[in-house]
């Protein structure tokens, strides 16, 4: 990552955050990690080396960690109290700050490209559950079989979780790990975009929404300031209109993106006691990450740097 401006393209990721550490996580599991990252990032860059648009590469680089069962979203979310999956998603272009987004959908393979649907052929920014499905079917938008999305072990963290609500244990899990998957970039034409795609809370109730799919909560592209994606306890990130103050912040006070990722990250964030990550891209073409929990499954590269992958708080 860098806290100067630079020229050219940039891309950065997330695949979720919490209490990552070396201990907690074995070496096959550390690099299934990281080669699902830098997957994504190789996705993602692809499209910005050739030249394509801000948007197609977070597009690009979502739909691989969608794809990806290591992850909390698309294929590998996790289950609602219900058993099912509901999967939100945004995506925000800085250029024109048109954005769309999607929560609750069940049957769309790929969540963040439904967004754009949403964000290209609607006049609204957010459509949910069944509505959002069948603009997924009017307008082409790839459909699969809910099993498609199962992972054993998000079944089981469910299972768990229901075994130690019958014991009388607190199952809410804000001190576990938060999944969810996110990419911001710059193109070389200066232009900056945003995209964020989750399954949410394992267990989550009563039609529970988080932040991803908010524009200015966890997902926010502005060309005059920064893109942000976030990952973390979702309804803090609502009530700080997260991923926005940060754009202000530098629109409004001029402060560098570095410091004002860090501001709401490591103070307004846990002033609240909210635990998350946000990754970003200046205006200015500096880039990287603040997160205030252990670890971020986290990856970056530039038209001027090498790709950097990144689990726990000390790396990178
Ligand atoms: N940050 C993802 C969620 O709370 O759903």
């Amino acid at each position: 990552m860098t806290n100067q401006p630079t020229p050219g393209w940039a891309l950065v990721i997330h695949g979720g955050c919490g209490r990552m550490t070396r201990a907690g996580i074995d070496a096959e599991h550390d690099a299934g990690y990281r080669a699902g990252l830098a997957a994504a990032l190789t996705a993602g860059r692809a499209v910005l080396e050739a030249g394509g648009s801000a948007v197609d590469a977070v597009e690009a680089a979502v739909r691989a960690l969608e794809d990806d069962p290591r992850f909390n979203a698309g294929r590998g979310a996790v289950f609602t109290a219900e058993g099912h999956n509901e999967l939100d998603a945004a995506i925000m272009d800085g250029a024109t700050r048109a954005a769309g987004a999607v929560a609750g959908v069940t049957r769309t393979k790929n969540p963040v490209s439904l967004a754009r649907a949403v964000m290209a052929h609607s006049p609204h920014v957010l459509l949910a559950r069944e509505g959002a499905d069948r603009f997924a079917v009017e307008h082409g938008v790839e459909q699969i079989d809910p099993g498609w999305f199962r992972v054993d072990e998000r079944w089981q963290a469910l299972e768990a979780m229901k075994a130690a609500a019958a014991a009388g244990e607190s199952v809410f899990d804000k001190s576990l790990k938060y999944g969810t998957v996110g990419a911001v970039a710059r193109d070389a034409a200066g232009h900056l975009a945003a995209a964020t795609s989750t399954g949410g809370l394992t267990g989550k109730r009563w039609g529970r929404i988080g932040d991803s799919p908010l524009i200015g909560a966890g997902t926010w592209a502005d060309d005059r300031a920064v893109a942000i994606s976030a990952t973390g306890s979702g309804e803090d990130f609502i009530r700080l209109a997260a991923a926005h103050e940060i754009g202000a912040r530098i629109r409004m006070l001029g402060e560098r993106p570095q410091d004002a990722a860090d501001i709401v990250v490591q103070h307004e964030l846990k002033a609240v006691d909210g635990d998350g990550g946000v990754i970003f891209v200046g205006a200015d073409g500096s880039f990287g990450w603040s997160l205030n929990t252990l670890g971020m499954f986290r990856a970056a590269v530039s038209s001027t740097s090498n790709p950097i992958v990144a689990i726990y708080d000390d790396e990178g």
